[in-house]
């Protein structure tokens, strides 16, 4: 796991998980460094405590004043129940779906925790953060936010991509490959786009152009600078059309298996 910055004041921490015959799916959680400092999500549980020490090469997690969880999937909220100790300050920022969800694995801490809807915002130190239903989404109670300070919009699983290398940013020689993983893994993760309406669909994706985001950081791509959110969403705008991927079956395991010398 690694860190960079992508601005002055928004840091990512970066995971790659391997995914067999596909490459890698980036895993990322976000820092905004501020009077009051952000985490946007938490990483995946497996790695909690490398999560944690990259997390503590960019802040000490006891300044946190917010973690917001876009949605309680395992790969967001990895490191949510060790901070909860480590960030005894930190306020849970999420919605009541997520906090239905997330008592499935521990007893959501209610004192702490704030509620913003999609539609809402949370003032947080010196900026606002406005929190959106994002066009693709596998869980209901998913939000993105873009934070009005530094233009950035954390989009959570929409725009996530299969890549064939990880990288911090999204470089324009890598931008196809990454335009054809984000079909496969965003179909894939919201199968319910092949039977949205295309209006309804067109119009949750200029919400994102609308927004001219200065940086599009998904919880599973490489960072976009604002120069390459309208050719992302272009791709993105035909996934509706190119209906339901094909997934892997039983003989695509066993070829896996086979190629790793282990038998089912
Ligand atoms: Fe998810
Ligand atoms: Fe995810």
């Amino acid at each position: 796991m690694q860190t960079f910055r992508v601005t002055d004041d928004v840091y990512a921490i970066a995971g790659a998980e391997p995914v067999p015959g596909k490459g890698f799916l980036p895993v990322r959680a976000y820092v905004v460094l501020d009077r009051q400092p952000v985490l946007i999500d938490m990483g995946v549980v497996r790695r909690a405590p490398a999560f944690l020490e990259a997390l503590e090469g960019i802040l000490d997690p006891a300044d946190l004043a917010w973690m917001i969880l876009t949605h309680p999937d395992l790969d967001h909220a990895g490191a949510l129940p060790t901070l909860l100790d480590r960030a005894p300050k930190a306020r849970l920022v999420l919605n009541f779906i997520s906090t239905g969800k997330l008592s499935a694995s521990l007893v959501p801490p209610l004192p702490r925790i704030t509620w913003v809807n999609a539609g809402e915002s949370l003032a947080a130190g010196d900026r606002v953060y406005h929190f959106l239903r994002p066009p693709m989404y596998d869980c209901p109670s998913t939000v993105m936010v873009f934070d009005g300070r530094s233009r950035a919009l954390f989009s959570s699983d929409a725009f996530g991509a299969f890549v064939p290398q990880d990288a911090p940013f999204l470089a324009e020689d890598a931008a196809e490959a990454a335009h054809e993983g984000m079909s496969d893994f965003c179909r894939a993760n919201s199968p319910w786009l092949a039977d949205v309406g295309p209006e309804s669909y067109a119009r949750s994706l200029r919400a994102v152009t609308d927004l001219e985001p200065a940086w599009l950081l998904s919880g599973h791509l490489p960072a976009v600078p604002g120069a390459g959110v309208r050719r992302l969403v272009e791709r993105a705008s035909l996934f509706p059309v190119e209906g339901r991927p094909h997934l892997p079956g039983q003989q695509a395991l066993d070829a896996a298996l086979a190629a790793m010398g282990r038998a089912a």
